[in-house]
């Protein structure tokens, strides 16, 4: 059978209720999907990767064709290596679409990936991994932003 594999990539630091609505999303149309968590080592990251890779299987368990994976370098080289040849992100506004759409040409132009874009839930629009993180820093609660064991993460860290 010829398995159709979609990747979300992403930061994901930490995992959002935004991804994972994008995720369960994808996950009803494809037949797997794998979330492509990047592993950036010039990017300040507040959890290391095997902590975002935690979180989010956690987060995303109730999924049975979800599957976390790590990348480094090029995501179309990983797409390549888990035979994915669809990438899907999610735009919150029209000020996400500038850099997607560069992105989306870009990966197609290199390897022929096609880039699916997912409009965000209206209740997620303003959601953002780096926002939540201001908001759980300054101990405002964030339990309507993320999943239970990310508001544990997020209390543990800035305690
Ligand atoms: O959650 P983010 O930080 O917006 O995710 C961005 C991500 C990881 C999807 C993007 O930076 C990425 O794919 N980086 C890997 C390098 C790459 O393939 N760049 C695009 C072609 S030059």
């Amino acid at each position: 059978m010829n398995e159709k594999i979609a990747v979300c990539p992403g930061s994901f630091d930490p995992i959002t209720f935004g991804h994972i609505d994008v995720v369960e999303r994808s996950s009803k149309i494809f037949d797997k999907v794998i979330v492509a968590i990047l592993q950036n080592t010039s990017k300040e990251s507040l959890f290391t990767i095997d902590e975002r890779v935690d979180l989010a299987s956690e987060a995303l368990k109730h999924i049975k064709n979800v599957e976390v994976k790590t990348f480094s370098g090029l995501l179309v080289d990983a797409m390549q290596e888990w035979n994915s040849r669809v990438a899907i992100k999610g735009l919150r506004a029209v000020s996400d679409f500038e850099y997607e759409l560069q992105m989306a040409q870009m990966n197609n132009k290199i390897d022929g990936v096609e880039t699916f874009f997912i409009a965000t839930s209206p209740k997620n629009s303003f959601l953002s991994s780096s926002l939540v993180k201001e908001v759980a820093r300054f101990n405002k609660p964030v339990h309507q932003l993320v999943s239970e064991n990310v508001v544990k993460a997020l209390k543990e860290k800035f305690s």
